[in-house]
C-alpha cells in the first residue's frame, strides 16, 4: 500500500471503488498510536472502505514551536495502518496540495462552542480544524467520519460544522484510549521523559476524583479541590479545569436534572501541553 499524496490521485482511487461502497474517513495528524488505531479499526468494521488522512495541519497551530516540534513518523504510521488492513487508503498531502488558495483558515460561527477551553486558550485553533476537516469531507465525501472523545470539544465542533455547512455525513465519536496508568494516549506523550510520563497518570486520577465528588459536591468545590491538587504538585501546571454541559460546552453554574456533564482539563508538563476529559454522569 502506497500513500497517496495528491487530490487528483485520491479522487482517481475513490472513483475506482464500487458505486455501492460505504466510505469511512479517519482524519489524523500522524504520529499514530493505539488511540488512532481504535478509530481506524472502528471505521474498517463499519464501512466497506476506509481513508486515513495523515496531515499536520498548520492553520490549527497557534504556536509555531508546537507545530515545528510536532512528531513526524510517516513510515511507522503507514505500517500501523497497513497492519490493521492493507486495503486502507492513506492520504498524506502536502500543505500546498490541501491549501491551494493559500495557507489560511476560514472563519466559522460555531455558536460559542469555540469560545471556551481549547478555543479560549488556543486562538484560532478551531477555525483551522474546521477548515481542514471541511476540505477533507468535501474532497473525500465519506459516509462516516471518526473522531476521538479525547478531543471532545473538537468532536462537538465537527458535529456543528457538518450542521452549519450542511454536509451529509455521520460523525462517529469514539472513546478515549488510555495508557496503563490512565494517561490519555497522545502523540505529545512521546515528548515526555519516561518518569514524567509515568507521573502524568496523576491527571486522570484527578479527573477520576472529580467524577467521584460530582455526586455529592458542587462544581465550585470540585474546581477548588482540583486547583489545590495541582498547585501542590511540583511537575504539573494547570491551565484550566472546567465542568461543562456536554451539548453547549458552557461551564456549569448549578446542576440541572437530565443534563449530562463532563470535566475537561489542560495541563503543562515540562512545557508539553496535555488535555483530557471524563464524563461525570
Ligand atoms: P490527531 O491529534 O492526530 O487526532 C486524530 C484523531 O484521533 C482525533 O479525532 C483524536 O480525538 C483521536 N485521538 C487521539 N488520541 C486519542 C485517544 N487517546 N483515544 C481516542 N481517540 C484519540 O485531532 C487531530 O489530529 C486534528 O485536529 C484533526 C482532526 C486531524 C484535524 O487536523
Amino acid at each position: 500500500m502506497l500513500a497517496i499524496q495528491t487530490k487528483k490521485a485520491l479522487i482517481k482511487k475513490l472513483q475506482s471503488l464500487p458505486n455501492n461502497k460505504h466510505l469511512g474517513l479517519v482524519p489524523t495528524m500522524g504520529a499514530l498510536h493505539q488511540g488512532h488505531a481504535s478509530l481506524i479499526k472502528k471505521s474498517v468494521q463499519e464501512n466497506s472502505h476506509t481513508v486515513v488522512s495523515v496531515f499536520v495541519n498548520p492553520t490549527q497551530f497557534n504556536n509555531t514551536e508546537d507545530l515545528e516540534k510536532y512528531p513526524k513518523t510517516l513510515d511507522a504510521d503507514v505500517s500501523l495502518i497497513k497492519e490493521i488492513n492493507p486495503e486502507i487508503i492513506v492520504f498524506t498531502p502536502t500543505a500546498k496540495e490541501v491549501y491551494d488558495t493559500g495557507i489560511h483558515a476560514k472563519i466559522y460561527d460555531f455558536n460559542g462552542l469555540d469560545k471556551v477551553m481549547e478555543g479560549a486558550f488556543r486562538e484560532g485553533h478551531f477555525n483551522g480544524v474546521g477548515t481542514i476537516v471541511e476540505a477533507l469531507l468535501t474532497l473525500i465525501k465519506p459516509n462516516k467520519a471518526y473522531f476521538g472523545e479525547k478531543d471532545f470539544q473538537q468532536l462537538r465542533i465537527i458535529q456543528k460544522l457538518t450542521e452549519i455547512q450542511k454536509i451529509p455525513i455521520e460523525i462517529v465519536g469514539c472513546p478515549i484510549v488510555r495508557e496503563a496508568h490512565g494517561l490519555a494516549m497522545s502523540s505529545r506523550n512521546e515528548r515526555l521523559d519516561p518518569i514524567l510520563r509515568q507521573k502524568a497518570g496523576f491527571i486522570y486520577e484527578t479527573l477520576h476524583t472529580a467524577k467521584q465528588k460530582f455526586g455529592t459536591e458542587n462544581a465550585a468545590n470540585i474546581k477548588e479541590l482540583v486547583t489545590v491538587k495541582f498547585a501542590k504538585h511540583p511537575d504539573f501546571k494547570l491551565e484550566y479545569f472546567e465542568i461543562t454541559d456536554v451539548t453547549t460546552l458552557t461551564p456549569i453554574k448549578e446542576k440541572i436534572n437530565n443534563t449530562k456533564y463532563r470535566a475537561f482539563i489542560a495541563v503543562f508538563a515540562d512545557g508539553i501541553r496535555l488535555i483530557d476529559n471524563v464524563a461525570l454522569n
